[in-house]
């Protein structure tokens, strides 16, 4: 590969250390900030928390997911590792975006049914996030071969199959 385009591999391993850690760090703090919330508690009180945490789910957390699986991306194809541990991360990732959806619907009903929803206890969406980050970390940094995992012939050749309409040829 080129040498300005291998250069730019330790950039976007910082933007993509620097969002993910955001992104984590906020999901797992969410769910402690609105456990705060209280139905007896004063009005002023309760807006307070309801602000704070949709202006840390909106203009934080989430863009930084976006910035971490963007920069994160680039680097499948700039360090080129279409290899197995790539895809066991890309798994855990899956869950840690359904644990971001699951707490931004917390915050949604929190807001929505002020006094009538109370949210889970914090050490449960808290689980739901550390446990794929650290699966997700141990991956990456031991980066396992997985070499006692086959795959079939089909799946690793191109099969020369045709597509069921005509394509331009170039
Ligand atoms: C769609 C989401 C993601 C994609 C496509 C992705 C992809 C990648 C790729 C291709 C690398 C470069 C690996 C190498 O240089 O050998 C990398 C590095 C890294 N990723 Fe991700 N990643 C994603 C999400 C995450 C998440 C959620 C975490 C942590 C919770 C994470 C933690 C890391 C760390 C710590 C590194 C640096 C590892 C090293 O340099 O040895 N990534 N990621």
């Amino acid at each position: 590969m080129v040498d300005w385009v291998v250069n730019l591999v330790p950039i976007f391993k910082a933007l993509h250390i620097a969002a993910l850690s955001l992104w984590c760090g906020g999901l797992l703090v969410l769910p402690f900030m609105l456990a705060r919330a209280d139905p007896n508690m004063l009005a002023e009180d309760y807006r307070i928390i309801r602000r704070a945490t949709h202006i840390t789910y909106t203009s934080f957390v989430t863009p930084a997911a976006v910035i971490a699986v963007i920069a994160g991306t680039w680097l499948i194809f700039l360090r080129e590792v279409f290899v197995p541990w790539l895809f066991a991360k890309l798994a855990f990732v899956a869950l840690l975006v359904v644990a971001h959806a699951w707490i931004g619907y917390i915050l949604v009903r929190v807001a929505e049914e002020p006094g009538h929803h109370k949210p889970p206890h914090p050490v449960l969406p808290g689980l739901a996030v550390a446990i794929p980050a650290v699966a997700i970390l141990f991956i990456v940094l031991a980066k396992p071969a997985f070499d006692w995992l086959t795959f079939p012939d089909w799946l690793l050749e191109p099969r020369g199959g045709q597509l069921p309409f005509d394509v331009p040829s170039r």
